[in-house]
């Protein structure tokens, strides 16, 4: 287990002066390649689920009482994260879309094997415009751990775009990604740390991935320029601080500038979707995202044309 003592270094490494590594777009905006899709499928036994069950959580903390209708995920993958919000937000109706032909492929078989297809489908879309979903609908909008997927910051506003029209007014908009950390030597020695449990589980196409998302990632200072100055939503970017490996943007309901409205999710054990061994690390990410940094943007004020 990664323990305090690894990441005290980091913490100091990233708070000691300006950024200086600078992005490196994926090689790969659609991940469609066998290997890399196989393994992806294996997230829940690595420590991405960690970050799932923190998704889990912001989104729990900050919805309208009673909002677990209708809801869509936006790049889902093989739909782990899209399938828990099913089973452990208790959503209805929850559709996942992937530019990805062959992780909606393993979607819809997961989504099955876990006895949710009659709630949960998935389908090859575009994040950017997802063709058939009329303005208003849905009480959630979902896009995690793929920002960094998309060539520029004005697609990443796109997607906010086509997200706060998707969703009602009382409904909320959610990204997670993963953050650009300041240098090249903090980043090589933070995957390291991480990874070394993926390349321990034989998933090495995982690894590179991640290796590949955090050179790809947007510092929170990019992402927060991607919110929409045309919406009337008020936005958060939650960002955890000393070493921030995970951000959030939260599209709150119309008219609603408080971001949480209740604690946090009250998981029995044996309900958690992080593996045990990983509850230590789970504890630390919950404790920084309790005390991360809160920017509220207000509607008219965001950057993103
Ligand atoms: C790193 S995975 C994230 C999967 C999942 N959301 C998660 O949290 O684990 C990024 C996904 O974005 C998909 N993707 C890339 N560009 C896309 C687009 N424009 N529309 C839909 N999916 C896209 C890729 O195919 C890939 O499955």
């Amino acid at each position: 287990m990664a323990s305090i003592f690894q990441f005290a270094p980091m913490i100091v490494m990233q708070q000691s002066g300006r950024q200086k590594l600078q992005r490196r777009p994926e090689p790969e905006e659609v991940t469609d390649q066998a290997d890399h899709v196989v393994q992806y499928d294996r997230v829940m036994g690595t420590k991405l689920a960690i970050a799932y069950a923190s998704g889990l959580e912001v989104v729990h903390r900050a919805r309208p009482e009673g909002m677990a209708r209708e809801t869509i995920d936006l790049a889902c993958g093989p739909g782990h994260y899209t399938l828990c919000l099913a089973r452990h937000l208790g959503f209805d109706r929850v559709v996942g879309v992937d530019l990805s032909a062959p992780m909606v492929e393993v979607a819809n078989q997961n989504a099955s094997e876990q006895g949710l297809g009659d709630r949960v489908t998935f389908r090859v879309g575009d994040a950017t415009h997802v063709d058939g979903m009329e303005t208003g609908r849905l009480e959630l909008a979902s896009f995690t751990d793929a920002a960094h997927h998309m060539p520029d910051l004005a697609t990443v506003t796109r997607v906010l775009k086509e997200m706060d029209r998707m969703t009602k007014p009382e409904g909320l908009v959610m990204v997670m990604d993963l953050v650009r950390l300041r240098t090249e030597a903090l980043t090589e020695r933070y995957v390291n740390t991480l990874g070394h449990d993926y390349v321990q589980r034989g998933l090495p196409s995982f690894f590179k991935d991640f290796h590949n998302s955090m050179y790809a990632a947007w510092t929170a200072k990019e992402l927060r320029q991607a919110v929409p100055r045309d919406t009337s939503r008020h936005w958060c970017h939650i960002v955890p601080r000393g070493l921030p490996t995970v951000q959030f943007l939260l599209g709150l309901p119309v008219g609603r500038r408080k971001v949480f409205v209740r604690s946090g999710l009250p998981w029995k054990p044996e309900a958690c979707p992080v593996p045990r061994e990983m509850r230590g690390e789970w504890r630390m990410l919950r404790m920084t995202i309790a005390l991360a940094s809160r920017k509220l943007i207000p509607p008219g004020t965001g950057t993103g044309v």
